[in-house]
């Protein structure tokens, strides 16, 4: 077989496993909306199919279309996004939908290129919209879809390097589905892409054996695909002791502060954040102070932080003030629809 007939082969065995075999009955699925497409593919950028579902149903009925996005406030958004993690996702969402309505007239543009000028997109989501939405005939290039073009091709260059990132998104669009039937096999090229990165084509013991390009995949070939993707750069972890102030009255409502941007939890409400014991205490009116208690301390894993967070309790009389912080009381009914950091919330909810 000629290297061309090859290449046409593959797509065409990408494009067939996935309508067998692949994932057709997600949320996001069996529509062309690219509203529902570009929140679902902001969501899955960072977050687990699992636990993306319960949190874009919920999204979708609150706001409903770009629109409803756009004219939503910021909170309200952060709201719907609390326990997603990696929040600068949402602000851009929201960016992203006003752009959508007010430079777009409210209908996404629909070629990769344009798409991926509106914030929080990047050429990988921008492709995955206009492909899934459009079929239009561009490659994708997300972490599952890196892992497995690596290993079909045994590509070896170093992935820290924009350079080989590069080549390999050229190797990727020689892989796409012939032209003149990109339209009807590009949505299921692209989801079968991603399905088999997902589900077969995994980082650790890939099933090869059930793989519809084994006999193409040269990493196969060479008996050690999990040696790809190559990639030196490791990130640089730190970590951060954190206190936090968690003033409570007798009806649970909880003083809480806005995390200012940019920073960790950005724009999200959080109990008063201090470096120190010293300075948390200080805060706290004197009359105050010997009400607090130290709670058990723990830790939360961030990207690139491990956080040791270190919550001090403090139960006061209805309307106590703090001079010297800023925040506001918020009511037992409210605090659960703000946007909180996920173990803040856990904390507050006593879990
Ligand atoms: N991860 C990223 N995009 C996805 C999609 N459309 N379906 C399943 N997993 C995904």
């Amino acid at each position: 077989m000629t290297a061309s007939s090859q290449r046409l082969k593959f797509a065409e065995k990408i494009v067939a496993w996935q309508k067998v075999h692949g994932r057709n009955d997600l949320p996001w699925q069996n529509t062309q909306d690219p509203y529902r497409v570009w929140l679902s593919e902001i969501m899955l950028q960072q977050t687990q199919v699992v636990t993306v579902m319960g949190y874009f149903d919920r999204f979708l009925q609150r706001l409903p279309n770009v629109q409803a996005l756009a004219a939503a406030s910021l909170d309200e958004v952060m709201g719907l996004w609390s326990g997603l993690g990696y929040y600068s996702r949402a602000r851009n969402l929201h960016r992203c939908a006003q752009a959508v309505v007010h430079e777009w007239g409210g209908i996404f543009p629909k070629t990769a290129l344009e798409l991926q000028q509106l914030p929080g997109i990047g050429p990988s989501t921008a492709a995955a919209i206009s492909s899934l939405c459009f079929g239009e005939r561009v490659a994708i290039l997300d972490a599952n879809v890196k892992r497995v073009l690596t290993r079909i091709l045994g590509f070896d260059g170093d992935l820290a390097l924009a350079s080989q990132e590069r080549h390999l998104w050229s190797a990727a669009a020689e892989l796409l589905p012939k032209a003149t039937n990109a339209a009807i096999a590009m949505p299921r090229y692209t989801q079968g892409m991603m399905d088999l990165g997902a589900t077969l084509c995994l980082p650790k013991n890939p099933a090869c054996t059930q793989c519809p390009v084994m006999s193409q995949c040269l990493a196969n070939s060479q008996g050690n695909p999990q040696r790809y993707p190559v990639k030196t750069r490791k990130i640089k972890r730190s970590s951060q002791t954190v206190y936090l102030l968690w003033a409570h009255t007798e009806r649970g409502d909880v003083f809480l502060s806005q995390r200012p941007a940019p920073g960790v939890w950005a724009g999200l409400f959080c109990l008063p954040w201090f470096d120190s014991e010293a300075s948390l205490e200080q805060s706290v009116p004197k009359v105050w102070r010997e009400r607090l208690e130290p709670v058990h301390p723990f830790l939360h894993v961030l990207t690139h932080k491990d956080l040791h967070l270190h919550p001090w309790r403090l139960r006061v009389d209805f309307g106590a003030a703090f001079d010297d912080l800023s925040g506001t009381w918020v009511s037992s009914q409210q605090w659960p629809d703000l946007g909180l950091p996920a173990p803040v919330r856990k904390l507050l909810l006593g879990d």
